[in-house]
């Protein structure tokens, strides 16, 4: 009940919202909470508002939610999970010390951007809990590790951005063996949708090479 006083305190800012081609700004704060969820809004863009919590009552159908340049601290699957469309979330600039990625999958979720946050290891999650994420962008935040099976609850990646990371500072352990592996039992890694990332970026790390010798080609 903390968060959901916090978060309707917060969309008393206006939200823009956009229907098709024409964007709006509307004042969500106006409508009930009803109405909000049944609205047919698909993309909404909150930002800049120092929201401190993941805002309540969104329209069902939303497909592009982008919330940057905000004070988020923590992100979870269950606020997610209630937009079953989202395919684009947008959370750049905030202060993300923690995603959690429950049991839920979120199956429609394909781009997810998460720099310049706080994070210090990759959001581990649950089997298969983004089935569907094909961009996933790190950039920005103080990782130094990537941990063995990182990106096993996101066996379609193909876009990764790790750049300006802590990755190699210090003589950190930097991208462990295994850290893009999908499973540890080979039967079930050839069972698995391929793991093809085809764009990594690990500009602006303090890495010199690379020793992984399951790195993606
Ligand atoms: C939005 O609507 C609420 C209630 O109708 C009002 O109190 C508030 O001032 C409005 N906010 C803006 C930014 O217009
Ligand atoms: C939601 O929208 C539909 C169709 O526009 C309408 O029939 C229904 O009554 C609305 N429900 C609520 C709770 O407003
Ligand atoms: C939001 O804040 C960022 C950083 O302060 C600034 O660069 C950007 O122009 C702002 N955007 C809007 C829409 O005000
Ligand atoms: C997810 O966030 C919601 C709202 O902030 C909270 O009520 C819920 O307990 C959280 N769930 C988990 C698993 O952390
Ligand atoms: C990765 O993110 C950084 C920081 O936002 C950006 O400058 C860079 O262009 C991104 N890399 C790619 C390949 O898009």
């Amino acid at each position: 009940s903390r968060a959901e006083t916090a978060a309707s305190r917060d969309v008393t800012t206006v939200f823009q919202l956009a229907q098709e081609d024409s964007w709006e700004n509307v004042n969500l704060t106006s409508m009930s909470c009803e109405d909000r969820k049944n609205s047919t809004w698909i993309t909404l863009q909150l930002t800049n508002s120092s929201l401190t919590a993941f805002p309540v009552c969104l329209p069902e159908v939303l497909e592009t939610l982008d919330l940057s340049n905000n004070l988020l601290e923590e992100v979870n699957s269950t606020e997610i999970a209630n937009l079953p469309q989202l395919r684009t979330l947008l959370l750049r600039q905030n202060c993300l010390q923690a995603v959690r990625w429950g049991s839920e999958a979120l199956s429609s979720l394909q781009y997810l951007d998460l720099s310049f946050n706080k994070l210090s290891s990759v959001p581990s999650c649950h089997t298969s809990s983004l089935p569907n994420l094909r961009w996933l962008s790190l950039a920005g935040n103080p990782l130094t590790e990537i941990q063995p099976l990182a990106f096993s609850c996101y066996p379609r990646l193909q876009f990764l951005n790790l750049s300006a990371t802590l990755l190699g500072q210090d003589d950190s352990k930097g991208i462990r063996e295994s850290a893009f592996a999908i499973s540890t039992s080979p039967h079930e890694a050839r069972n698995r949708p391929e793991n093809t990332i085809n764009m990594l970026d690990l500009s602006g790390t303090f890495l010199e090479k690379s020793k992984s010798p399951d790195f993606p080609p």
